[in-house]
């Protein structure tokens, strides 16, 4: 990898944080159990093949345990999940406890009021700083209905109005 310039961290994240995204559960069975973790990082890739990519933190506990899982479930979660978000950015070990959730035709685990679903496998993982690029191959999408959770810096902001022409 090329040299690159060092930042103040605080500066980048308040820079990175000013592009709004929406939230994903990644999810997964492994040894017959929900795993999972919250993700911003989410982002749509190719349509032929069918691609997703999002990415971790190398300091995540639950990534090592996650991948495991044959098939992972991706969901997108839905404008009032803003609390289930934070339970599934929280201890591992609440953040499936009284969540809603079901095991897709593929066996991704997913939130039964997401508004779009993925399932997938891991394609491919890619050293990327202290972040690990991962490209899931789609098995399932579907689109839900309804309106997505927002994050913008550092917050779950409501849209208000409808859609610019
Ligand atoms: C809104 C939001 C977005 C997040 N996005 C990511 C992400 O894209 N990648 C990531 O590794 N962690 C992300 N996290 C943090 C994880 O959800 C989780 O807290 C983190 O992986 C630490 O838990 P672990 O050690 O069990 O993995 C996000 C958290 C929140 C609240």
């Amino acid at each position: 990898m090329t040299a690159t310039l060092s930042f103040d961290p605080t500066t980048l994240r308040e820079a990175f944080s000013a592009f709004p995204s929406g939230v994903v559960a990644v999810a997964g069975l492994v040894d017959g159990l929900p795993v999972g973790l919250a993700a911003s990082s989410f982002q749509s890739v190719s349509l032929e093949p069918a691609l997703v990519s999002f990415s971790v933190a190398n300091t995540s506990s639950t990534w090592p345990v996650l991948r495991r899982a044959g098939e992972l479930g991706l969901s997108v979660l839905a404008s009032h999940h803003d609390q289930v978000c934070r339970q599934l950015a929280g201890p591992a070990e609440e953040r499936f406890a009284d969540l809603p959730v079901h095991v897709g035709q593929e066996g991704g685990v997913l939130l039964d009021d997401a508004v779009a679903t993925f399932e997938c496998s891991i394609e491919r993982e890619v050293e990327a700083g202290d972040h690990t690029w991962v490209l899931l191959a789609l098995h399932s999408a579907d689109d839900l209905g309804g309106d997505a959770l927002v994050f913008h810096r550092s917050a779950f902001p409501r849209l208000t109005g409808g859609s610019a022409a």
